[in-house]
């Protein structure tokens, strides 16, 4: 299935069809996830790469597990293969730093959990009923997209643990990514003042931390027109902007002075980047990546400007003033497609900053999705009217943690998983996840 073929499953409509859907999409979803996985050693699928990350075998099995809970207990009404496992799996129970000590199942246990649960998932499958009744997780094919998306976004923690791994544990080949645009544009955009509904409508799944729709009005503020490039951060590198107390926020500054941080997380000290295996020259053209919040905040401050809201954010990247209506993606309502956005992961790196003009935003805002997530300035907490669904672990526990929201998914990012409302959150002083951020100002 191509990501253009891969929409969220439609409401309503005929059972049977939903149903089929359904299927095409958990296969695909786990086909993915194999593909990423096949080329890494046995050793390297079983052991613990970096302190902050599960071992990638890890994943698998919880990948299983989550599947187990929702399709085959929660809905099936079945009992749990392996009971003893539960909390192993549990990715709340067990932090990262503590998985790798745990008695997780090794690659052939996991491979086989995992089809094992499939066989029931698919039975379970076949005898819910996905139109609409009284159960409220199938209702609309909920619990099954949420499945679906669970299981892509395991493959981009994949992605982030094999991007730390030693050179050479993985070795993906690059696609070619399209030239930089030869058209200029202003290194602004224009957002005007006034209200937008901030958030998912109901009519598509969205997780309960989207929810509910609320309008919010917001003052007239400027928004990069492209993400920060590499080239741009290089400015603030060689301007001492690691060494300048005044570029950054009080946490900033202590965490920049504890993590000994001088550059994004892999940039050389001899002005090259690492992408997984290979170390190539700095490309000024691609967005700089792997940078924490507080970097992104001062970097910021060093130009004189902000990091957006989140609402400022999904306002450019939704809004569409003459319509007066909300936009699914940046572009409109059709999924991402190649010449719009480089999402879907088979890339392997970012593309130029300017590259997708076929994404832009109703503001003329380019790759506001794909590329890179992009930081925003929000903390990650509940809309008003805020009600945890299907369980509290989801998003709850996280708000008021200190957690800032990033938005927009990256190259590693499933294509039928972003969406402008999507929120993701990390703490500030994270830089394994596959983001960079464009700055705001007052207008
Ligand atoms: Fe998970």
């Amino acid at each position: 299935m191509s990501p253009a073929e891969v929409e969220t499953l439609p409401p309503g409509g005929a059972d049977a069809l939903r149903r089929e859907r359904c299927r095409g999409l958990l296969a695909e979803a786990r086909e993915r996830t194999l593909r990423i996985v096949a080329p890494v050693h046995e050793a390297d699928m079983n052991r613990v790469h970096d302190p902050l990350m599960s071992p990638l075998v890890w994943d698998l099995g919880h990948i299983a597990a989550y599947e187990e809970l929702w399709a085959c207990q929660r809905v099936g009404g079945l009992e749990p293969l392996h009971p003893e496992l539960s909390e192993v799996y549990d990715a709340a129970e067990t932090p990262r730093t503590a998985r790798g000590e745990t008695p997780y199942l090794r690659l052939d246990e996991a491979l086989e959990y995992m089809d094992v649960v499939r066989e029931r998932t698919l039975a379970a499958l076949a005898a819910s009923d996905l139109s609409g009744g009284s159960h409220r997780l199938s209702r609309e094919g909920f619990v099954w997209e949420m499945l679906i998306q669970h299981e892509h976004q395991h493959n981009e923690t994949m992605l982030q643990t094999l991007r730390l791994a030693e050179p050479g544990v993985y070795r993906p080949r690059s696609r070619p990514m399209p030239a930089p645009s030869d058209a200029s544009g202003p290194e602004m955009v224009l957002v005007e003042a006034g209200p937008f509904p901030l958030g998912a409508g109901m009519e598509r799944f969205a997780y309960d931390n989207e929810l509910p729709q609320h309008e919010v009005s917001l003052p007239a503020f400027e928004l990069d027109r492209t993400a920060v490039t590499n080239g741009a951060f290089r400015e603030f590198v060689e301007s001492g902007g690691y060494r300048r107390r005044e570029c950054w926020s009080e946490p900033g500054w202590d965490w920049r002075c504890e993590a000994g941080v001088e550059r994004p997380l892999y940039w050389t000290d001899d002005g090259r980047e690492r992408i997984f295996h290979r170390v190539e020259q700095l490309a000024d053209e691609l967005p700089v990546m792997h940078v924490s919040w507080y970097e992104a905040d001062a970097y910021a401050r060093w130009r004189g400007k902000r990091l957006p809201s989140e609402a400022e954010w999904e306002k450019a990247a939704s809004w569409e003033p003459e319509a007066g209506a909300k936009r699914r993606f940046p572009w409109g309502d059709d999924p991402p497609s190649r010449v719009r956005a480089n999402v879907d992961q088979t890339g392997f790196r970012p593309a130029p900053v300017d590259a997708h003009s076929d994404g832009a935003s109703a503001y003329g805002a380019l790759g506001l999705i794909g590329d890179a997530w992009e930081w925003t300035a929000s903390d990650f907490g509940p809309y008003p009217g805020f009600e945890a669904f299907p369980y509290r672990e989801y998003s709850e526990v996280f708000f008021g943690s200190g957690h800032k929201v990033l938005r927009g998914g990256s190259w590693a990012t499933r294509a039928h998983t972003i969406r402008n409302t999507l929120r993701n959150w990390d703490l500030p002083g994270r830089r394994q996840i596959h983001t960079g951020f464009r700055c705001a100002a007052d207008a």
